[in-house]
C-alpha cells in the first residue's frame, strides 16, 4: 500500500507512450466471437514470446519472419523460435541459451504500458473469486485505468459474458484498449469502454437490474454505490478495490447507508513468497514489494439482520462507530508481495528466479520446458 489512490489514478502516466493516439486503430475487432483463448502449438510469426536469458533477464517481443533480437552478447534469430514448441530452449549466435515461453497474463500485465497504476495479479485473482465472476456474467467495471483488471475479467466471463468498462480519462481508455487488444490479438466484441464518469454514464449504458457484478477500482467508489445498486440484478454483487483504510471505511459505510446491500465483507490480501531449497525453507527475506489492497463486497439485497420496520424497502443505517474520514486520515493497510518465482527444483539447484543464481534458463516458474 505504497500509493494513495490519487497516486494510483495517476501513477505511471509518464510511462505511457503517446497516450492520445488510439493504439487500437491497427488492431482488428473480433466479429462474432471473442479471442479469449491464448494461442497454442508451435510459435508462429506474430506471436509474442517471452525470452529468459542466461542471467534470468526477461525480454518480451513479437516474432517476425527474418527478425533478429540483438543483445550485447549476440543475436537470436526469430526464425529459430518460429515453428518451435512453447518452452523450447533456443541458442543465440554466442551459444547462450534462451528459454522461449508464451507470456502469461500475469507477466503481461506487469510489463504492459500503464496509464494509471494497475490491479496486480494477486488482487485480480481475489477480485474475480470474491465477486464470483462466472462465464457468461454481465459485468460493469470502473475505472479502466490501464486495462489490467479488464483482462482478468474478460478471461473470467469468457466469450459469452459481457464486460462494460467505464473510464473518465480518454487517454487511459485508449491505453487500456491498446493493452487488451495487444494481449488478445484483437479487441473483443463483448467488451465496451465508455469514456465518462460512471455515475453519469451508467444509467444510459445499462438497463436497471441488468448487471450481475459491479467492480470498482477508483478514488471514490462510495460516490457510485447508488448507481451500481440501480444497475445490479437482485442478488448481484459489488466489489470495491481500494488502497487506503479511509477509502475502505467510507465505502463500507456508503454501502450500508444505501440500505440496498447486505453487510459488506472487508478484507485484505497478502502474498508472501518462500525460498524452498532442500532443507532451507523460509519466507523470502527480501522486502515485500507491490501494493496491497482492500476489498469490500456487498450483496444486493436486504440484509435481514439490518432490516428496519417490516416491509421497509430501505434499511436503517447501523448504529455503530462513525466512518473513518476527513483529511489526514490516510491509513495503511499493509503491504503485499506480488509475483515472484519459485525454484525449479532441477538438479542444478537454482533456476534464476527470485534469489536464484544457477544461471539455468530451464524450469523457471514451474512451467514445462522442451
Ligand atoms: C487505479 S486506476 C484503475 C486501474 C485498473 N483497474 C487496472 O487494473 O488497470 C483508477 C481509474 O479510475 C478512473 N476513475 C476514477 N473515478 C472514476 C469514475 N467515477 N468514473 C469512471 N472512471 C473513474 C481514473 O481515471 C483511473 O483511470
Amino acid at each position: 500500500m505504497s500509493h494513495t489512490d490519487d497516486a494510483r489514478d495517476e501513477a505511471d502516466a509518464s510511462s505511457a507512450s503517446s497516450p492520445t493516439a488510439d493504439p487500437t486503430a491497427a488492431l482488428p475487432h473480433t466479429a462474432g466471437g471473442a479471442p479469449h483463448t491464448p494461442p497454442r502449438g508451435p510459435f508462429r510469426a506474430g506471436d509474442r514470446v517471452q525470452l529468459t536469458g542466461p542471467k534470468g533477464k526477461l525480454t518480451t517481443l513479437s516474432l517476425e519472419t527474418a527478425g533478429e533480437y540483438h543483445t550485447h552478447r549476440g543475436v537470436l534469430r526469430h526464425d529459430d523460435v518460429i515453428g518451435q514448441p512453447d518452452g523450447s530452449v533456443i541458442r543465440a549466435s554466442t551459444g547462450d541459451e534462451y528459454l522461449a515461453l508464451r507470456p502469461l497474463l500475469n507477466d503481461y500485465v506487469m510489463s504492459m504500458p500503464r496509464g494509471a497504476a494497475i490491479v496486480y495479479p494477486k488482487d485480480a485473482a481475489q477480485i474475480v473469486a470474491f465477486a464470483d465472476v462466472f462465464p457468461g456474467a454481465r459485468v460493469v467495471e470502473a475505472g479502466v485505468g490501464s486495462g489490467a483488471l479488464s483482462l482478468f475479467l474478460l478471461r473470467a466471463i469468457g466469450p459469452t459474458g459481457q464486460l462494460q468498462s467505464f473510464e473518465r480519462r480518454e487517454e487511459f481508455a485508449a491505453i487500456a484498449k491498446g493493452n487488451v487488444g495487444t494481449f488478445l490479438g484483437a479487441v473483443p466484441d463483448n467488451w465496451s469502454v465508455t469514456v465518462g464518469d460512471l455515475v453519469e454514464s451508467l444509467p444510459d449504458a445499462t438497463e436497471p437490474q441488468s448487471i450481475d457484478r459491479v467492480v470498482l477500482d477508483m478514488l471514490a467508489p462510495w460516490e457510485c454505490v447508488d448507481a451500481a445498486a440501480d444497475a445490479l440484478v437482485p442478488g448481484g454483487l459489488i466489489v470495491c478495490y481500494v488502497a487506503t483504510v479511509t477509502q475502505l471505511s467510507r465505502t463500507a459505510e456508503a454501502l450500508r447507508d444505501t440500505g440496498r446491500f447486505t453487510d459488506p465483507m472487508p478484507s485484505e490480501t497478502l502474498v508472501r513468497t518462500w525460498h524452498v531449497e532442500g532443507l532451507a525453507v523460509r519466507p523470502e527475506p527480501e522486502a515485500p514489494r507491490g501494493q496491497g489492497g482492500v476489498l469490500g463486497r456487498g450483496h444486493r439485497g436486504l440484509d435481514p439482520r439490518r432490516r428496519g420496520r417490516a416491509g421497509d424497502e430501505r434499511q436503517e443505517a447501523p448504529q455503530g462507530r462513525p466512518a473513518v474520514g476527513g483529511a489526514g486520515a490516510q491509513g495503511r493497510g499493509g503491504r503485499g508481495v506480488v509475483g515472484g518465482g519459485w525454484c525449479c527444483g532441477a538438479v542444478r539447484g537454482r533456476c534464476g528466479s527470485v534469489g536464484c543464481r544457477c544461471g539455468s534458463v530451464r524450469g523457471r516458474r514451474g512451467r514445462t520446458v522442451g
